[in-house]
């Protein structure tokens, strides 16, 4: 495909640019924070000048805390920039890109990144595990909407087990503003004998990048609402019997 590559970073999205083109496809590197509405209207903009009709648009940028820290040592710009980024990104995204999809002849598909963590309880993780999942209720009413209007636009929720990725430094991106009102970050095993938290690319197993790629391009093909790199986490079924335990019966609509 030909691709319009969005990174805060401009410098990663120009690497991945230059692979494209020595693919010999044509592509685009535009610097975008996806937390500002703005941006991401602009890039909306240079994508349609660029290529025309976008098929597919991927709300991939996220960013994580670390050390791990418990939410109520968290500071008020620590969850602003992980939801900023995280939901509010995904969110633009829909906004800036649905109207034209929807308004063009060809069918579309919008991949939004989770997480596992939404799937598991993670403690230390609170802020990354809010904002992935509200994609993922995000995703589950707008694919129903788009559905119901008969727009032709699939969403898929991803979610990303551990992956070697740059993930685990993210806060290097983190605007110098969100920091003013930290209170000092207490790390996560202060809380858990020293434990350490590990999760995505620091987890021993985390798997290549690559072996991705093929699972989202099945999910679109197939329109599927769900894609997952990983085995389900055994807690997910324990969630289905509690709330099925719980439920009244007869099954409400
Ligand atoms: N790596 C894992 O183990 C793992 C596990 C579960 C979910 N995820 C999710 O996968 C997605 C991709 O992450 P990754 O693992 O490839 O890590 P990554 O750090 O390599 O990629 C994330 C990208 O987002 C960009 N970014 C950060 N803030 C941005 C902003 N404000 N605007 C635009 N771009 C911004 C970064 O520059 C980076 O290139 C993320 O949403 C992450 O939460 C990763």
């Amino acid at each position: 495909m030909d691709v319009v590559v969005a990174d805060i970073e401009l410098e990663a999205a120009e690497r991945v640019r230059d692979e494209l083109l020595a693919l010999g496809r044509r592509s685009v590197a535009v610097r975008t924070d996806v937390s500002q509405a703005a941006e991401v209207e602009a890039l909306a903009d240079v994508a349609y000048a660029e290529l025309g009709d976008i098929a597919v648009l991927a709300n991939n940028a996220g960013v994580t805390w670390r050390p791990y820290r418990a939410s109520w040592d968290a500071s008020i710009g620590d969850f602003e920039w992980i939801m900023g980024v995280n939901f509010w990104g995904a969110f633009h995204g829909h906004r800036a890109f649905v109207p034209r999809m929807a308004a063009s002849p060809l069918p579309a598909h919008i991949v939004n990144t989770s997480s596992i963590a939404t799937l598991k309880p993670t403690p230390g993780h609170a802020a990354y595990t809010a904002s992935k999942a509200a994609i993922g209720g995000f995703s589950l009413a707008t694919r129903a909407e788009y559905a119901a209007a008969g727009l032709g636009i699939g969403v898929t929720v991803l979610y990303p087990g551990p992956v070697q990725t740059g993930f685990a430094t993210s806060e290097r991106l983190r605007p110098a503003a969100d920091r003013a009102d930290a209170r000092g970050v207490v790390p996560w095993q202060t809380y858990t004998d020293g434990e350490p938290m590990r999760a995505g690319a620091e987890t021993p197993g985390a798997i290549d990048p690559a072996a991705v790629g093929p699972i989202v391009l099945d999910a679109i093909e197939h329109d599927r609402p769900y894609a997952m790199t990983h085995p389900l986490p055994p807690y997910v079924h324990e969630r289905a019997r509690l709330l099925t335990e719980l439920s009244p019966h007869p099954p409400v609509e």
